[in-house]
């Protein structure tokens, strides 16, 4: 058993890995993907796993990165890298905020199910158009356009997320159930799909089965894909091992 879920994790291995020596709210992560302390839950109150509107913030901010190395740069493979990477985290974190996050504010606070539902259109079309960036080139004379279009939407969506939704959730959880829900969605992270699939549901429990299916793929495809060199992520460059 033990020896079959350490082969999973090596299949699921993402694509850039932690550094050393990696910037603490790295590690801080990376110990919230692979600490479970099962029951004892209280301990979590003091440990150094972040709260989830930290961990989402960490998310947001690394995209806006990736968006700002893309558009800034002249040279089409840095492009083409950076698209990937941009392409593999927005994919992984919108799925991850659905099958996790959601739920959770559908039953945490009283507009909930309104404020999940608004989101989860706000997601559907930046799926839309993160599909059709992802088929560009960087040397495709629609490619800064359409991602620029693209961001315009989410950042859009991050400034709802970041500003209502979070602050009500985080007050409606409390501290250890925060700290929960992020080790939830980093562990998540490790098994969505990593490319755009605009057409799969978007709801538990249909989107969580439609994932398990896809991701595998989207992983092999992985392996064969141009990333950027870590060191030149810094300060977000940190990842899952
Ligand atoms: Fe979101
Ligand atoms: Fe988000």
């Amino acid at each position: 058993m033990l020896r079959q879920s350490s082969r999973l994790v090596r299949f699921v291995r993402t694509p850039v890995r932690v550094y050393s020596p990696a910037p603490s709210h790295v590690l801080q992560r990376t110990f919230a993907e692979h600490h479970f302390p099962g029951n004892k839950a209280e301990s979590l109150e003091h440990s150094q796993i972040f709260k989830i509107s930290q961990a989402i913030q960490q998310d947001h901010s690394e995209l806006e990165d990736y968006y700002n190395r893309i558009v800034s740069s002249k040279d089409p493979d840095e492009q083409r890298r950076f698209q990937n990477i941009f392409i593999w985290e927005l994919s992984r974190h919108s799925i991850a905020e659905e099958l996790v996050v959601y739920p959770t504010l559908e039953k945490a606070i009283p507009d909930g199910a309104y404020r999940a539902d608004k989101d989860r259109e706000e997601h559907q079309k930046v799926k839309e158009q993160l599909y059709e960036f992802q088929k560009l080139r960087p040397e495709d004379h629609s490619f800064l356009p359409t991602l620029e279009a693209l961001f315009k939407d989410l950042k859009r969506h991050i400034k709802e997320e970041e500003e209502q939704d979070l602050v009500k959730l985080e007050d409606a959880l409390g501290l250890t159930q925060s700290k929960e829900l992020c080790q939830k969605f980093e562990k998540t992270k490790l098994f969505t799909p990593t490319r755009s699939h605009p057409s799969s549901p978007n709801k538990p429990p249909f989107e969580t089965v439609v994932s398990f299916m896809t991701a595998p793929i989207d992983k092999i495809r992985d392996l064969f894909t141009k990333f950027p060199d870590p060191k030149s992520t810094k300060p977000y460059g940190g990842k899952s091992p």
